[in-house]
């Protein structure tokens, strides 16, 4: 008899990326067949910011074609695989619902278990992909792990107290009262005319910037876990004001009134490390006081070079991070939650897959 397929193809449209992935359990992690990526970025560009109804639509006009490269690529066909995956939250509604939709259908006509992935926890399952330079050590010894989620949407704390094949066990410490680390990074880079998601530009005009040119606060003092960084785009609309320039809001840019040059740089510099300590400094309280003996780092802003460069300065514990593929939204990481899910009999039955919904928390 043949044995049941291990290939599981894995949809992701949870906010502004596209992605399909082929996985399958690989000895002690997830190896990926194939995975792509259709980046909106340049759609929502003008707009500084996500719009849904656009991220939607494209969802809809991207995820076929994504499927049949994604297919292609790993050199399989619908009558290959052995069920699919999808996140189902948190996210847009309307962006989550078009992954849902195709997942349902898929699993529906080839009748393949359907496993509904929790995007958060995706981001954390991104570590136990296969064959990443930053993860390979990643082993029991590590535990238990501190795992600080950083990303447009989230900056959250988790630790973990075991690793696949077992339920990770997850205990969530600590969340954001308000913005995102990734979302201040966004908003204070628009103020200051750059274009989104400005994380990265801010990352690369800091380097020849001084972090001290500019005083930008780090909330929430005393000694808790909790992040907040709603503050920081007052801070900065009043520094670019007490500057002399105009706070970048909507429309057409007005160059000549946008901080250049070496102010800029200075700017930049200043409030990352504002960020950056914010979060250096949680993580470093947080591993005394669970006594962690590893860390990890997740999701886009964990891409950021400064916090990795303090991170392994401070932690004094093994920092592991996925590759930076796998940083940002994708689909291989929900691939690699679902795989265990489904090892473990989480699928949905037949009966519950159709009534399967999304959830935007
Ligand atoms: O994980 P992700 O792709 O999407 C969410 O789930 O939110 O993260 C996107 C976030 C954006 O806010 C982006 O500006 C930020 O990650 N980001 C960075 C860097 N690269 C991406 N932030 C700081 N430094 C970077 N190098
Ligand atoms: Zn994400």
């Amino acid at each position: 008899m043949e044995s049941p397929s291990k290939y599981l193809l894995a949809i992701e449209t949870s906010c502004d990326e596209c992605s399909v992935a082929i996985v399958q359990r690989s000895q002690r992690s997830v190896e990926v067949l194939s995975h792509v990526v259709f980046s909106q970025i340049e759609l929502h560009s003008p707009y500084g910011g996500i719009v849904p109804e656009i991220a939607s639509r494209n969802h809809l006009e991207m995820l076929t074609p994504l499927i049949r490269e994604a297919l292609s690529n790993a050199k399989i066909d619908f009558k290959d695989l052995g069920a699919v995956g999808v996140t189902n939250r948190p996210g847009l509604i309307g962006a989550l619902l078009v992954g849902v939709s195709a997942a349902k259908a898929l699993s529906y006509a080839r009748q393949i278990p359907l496993v509904a992935v929790d995007h958060l926890h995706g981001h954390i399952h991104s570590l136990f992909i296969d064959g990443q330079r930053n993860c390979s050590g990643l082993e029991t010894r590590h535990l238990p792990l501190l795992v600080c989620l950083v990303s447009g949407g989230h900056t959250n704390l988790y630790l973990l107290r075991d690793l696949p094949p077992h339920d990770l066990n997850i205990e969530k410490l600590s969340e954001s009262r308000d913005d995102a680390a990734g979302e201040a990074f966004d908003k204070c880079a628009k103020l200051m005319g750059l274009e989104y998601p400005g994380g990265k530009h801010i990352d690369r005009l800091a380097k020849l910037g001084n972090p001290r040119a500019f005083k930008f606060p780090r909330p929430l003092p005393g000694d808790t876990l909790e992040f907040s960084f709603s503050g920081l785009k007052t801070a900065m609309s009043m520094q670019l004001t007490q500057l002399g320039f105009k706070p970048h809001v909507f429309g057409d840019k007005d160059e000549t009134s946008l901080p250049q040059g070496q102010v800029l740089n200075d700017l930049c510099a200043s409030l990352q490390e504002a960020i950056v300590d914010v979060l250096t400094t949680r993580i470093c309280r947080a591993i005394e006081r669970t006594g962690a003996k590893g860390l990890a780092i997740v999701g886009g802003v964990s891409a950021n070079s400064r916090l990795r460069e303090k991170l392994s300065e401070k932690a004094k514990i093994p920092i592991f991070s996925p590759d930076l593929q796998y940083c940002t939204d994708n689909a291989a990481m929900i691939g690699a939650a679902a795989v265990f899910q489904w090892e473990r009999g989480e699928a949905l039955s037949k009966s519950e897959m159709l009534k399967l919904n999304a959830f935007s928390s």
